[in-house]
């Protein structure tokens, strides 16, 4: 059974809650395996938009099983009221339909604080990462430090001022140094206590769930958040989320061994953009980074930011397809190049007076590198809403051509409006 996994093939918001909305109709389970909800999926039915942080996707389809698994940071309270959102909109999340992973790191209020504490710290020294401020860094820091409160201690309330304390001499030590007050384990003790009932009832063995399923064919379909180039290993560091964000993180970030991993989907924007601070070669900040940002409505769900815009850069999402064992790409939001007299493509880059095909590892490289643009002449029909190639004008088909090319994968799907149906299938990446 083709498993899929759901990655981000640039830096982050190219279009993976529309897809994983429109995939999950062909799958069982929806699992999300890394980041938490600094992740803003916007999926759009019927006109009515959704926009999900910390929910896979795919509760908004009823009969489907969603699953938040062990490698995401949870926040018990962001949780709630994400729910109480989805309940306006008329969509009831229930523990029948949705498990939470009992072994998943909880993010606490002191790790939201230190999170703002420590970009605005960095605000007057110039190295600041423009984070969330959700406290995902301070969440996953605690985790790996081996002192994160799980979901599971929320159910042995008699045990957690001990764990509580532990953690305690590690924040109020760091919020000493930062100049800021420190936190008592009472607050955090009625912080978490407020929340407990309303969490446990999600609570489970989702390893055990996952591996029941997929021994009884159900088709899983894997939500990545953020993107290649925000992946702690991979991305653009410093300047990158704190979690694994490629398609192998899929396997541990849910307690399913690799080989249940059948294909590889990369969501692709058809040009740039990046929240946040960092390197971004193509960025252009000039007509055409602000035609692509109102033209792509380019503001961020979570932050509200305004994200930087700039042409498709080809080397990043070879690069991607490498890092990730991409089988095949969906490509989003090409009607947003409609009536371009011409576009530009990255296809290499100089660096110091050579040309170099890979984005190089360091951050002073990576700040340094030029991008080599090819141009294509653009098309003035336009592409938006079609639903199939042949509504397609010629130079469009050209530009996704040339990309696939480029990237060295196939387009399996190419999404041409927010609206779920406005998406043209070439290869169902769940077909066997
Ligand atoms: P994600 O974080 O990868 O799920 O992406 P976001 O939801 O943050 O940002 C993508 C934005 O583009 C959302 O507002 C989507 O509704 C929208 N979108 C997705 N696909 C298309 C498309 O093909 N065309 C257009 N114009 N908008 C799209
Ligand atoms: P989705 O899933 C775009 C960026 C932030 C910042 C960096 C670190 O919607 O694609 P963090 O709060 O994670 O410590 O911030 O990562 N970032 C995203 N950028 N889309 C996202 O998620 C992002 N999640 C985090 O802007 O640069
Ligand atoms: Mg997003």
């Amino acid at each position: 059974m083709a498993n899929v996994v759901v990655v981000g093939s640039q830096w982050g918001d190219e279009g993976k809650g529309k897809i994983v909305d429109w995939l999950s109709e062909r799958a069982d389970v929806v699992v999300r395996f890394q980041g938490g909800h600094n992740a803003g999926h916007t999926l759009v039915i019927d006109g009515v938009s959704y926009k999900l942080s910390l929910l896979p996707s795919g509760v908004v389809r009823p009969g489907k099983l969603s699953v938040i698994g062990n490698g995401v940071v949870f926040d018990p309270h962001a949780f709630v009221a994400e729910l109480a959102r989805l309940e306006e909109l008329g969509v009831r999340v229930t523990p029948d339909c949705l498990k939470i992973a009992e072994n998943t790191a909880l993010i606490l209020s002191l790790h939201r604080e230190l999170d703002g504490y420590r970009e605005d710290a960095a605000s007057n020294s110039g190295t600041k990462i423009g984070t969330t401020r959700r406290g995902i860094g301070p969440a996953y820091e605690d985790k790996v430090g081996r002192r994160a409160i799980r979901v599971m201690d929320l159910a042995n309330l008699d045990t957690l001022p001990a764990k509580i304390d532990r953690l305690l001499t590690h924040h109020n030590a760091l919020r000493r140094g930062l100049g800021h007050p420190e936190v008592g384990g009472d607050a955090i003790l009625n912080e978490l206590s407020s929340v407990a009932d309303r969490i446990l009832p999600f609570a489970d063995r989702t390893w055990k769930i996952l591996d029941e399923r997929r021994r009884a064919g159900e088709r899983i379909l894997f939500e990545g958040a953020q993107g290649t180039l925000l992946d702690i290993d991979h991305g653009t560091y410093p300047f990158v989320t704190s979690s694994n964000t490629v398609a192998g993180q899929a396997a541990s970030g849910s307690g399913l061994g690799p080989g249940a991993i059948g294909y590889v989907l990369g969501i692709t924007k058809a040009y740039t953009t990046r929240v946040g601070e960092g390197p971004f070669p193509t960025e252009d900040t000039g007509e055409i980074g602000e035609f692509l940002g109102t033209r792509g409505h380019e503001f961020g769900v979570v932050t509200g930011r305004k994200r930087r815009c700039g042409w498709f850069d080809a080397v990043l999402v070879r690069q991607a397809v490498s890092v990730n064992g991409i089988n095949g790409i969906a490509l989003t939001k090409l009607d947003v190049l409609d009536g371009l007299a011409e576009i530009k493509v990255c296809t290499g880059y100089r660096l110091d007076g050579e040309t170099i095909d890979y984005l190089p590892a360091s951050q002073g490289a990576q700040a340094r590198v030029e991008p080599i643009y090819e141009t294509l002449e653009g098309w003035q029909e336009t592409t938006r809403g079609a639903r199939s190639w042949s509504e397609l004008p010629a130079q469009a088909v050209k530009y996704v051509r040339y990309i696939e090319e480029l990237i060295g994968a196939p387009v399996a799907l190419l999404s041409t409006s927010p609206e779920r149906d406005d998406t043209i299938l070439v290869t169902d990446p769940f077909h066997d």
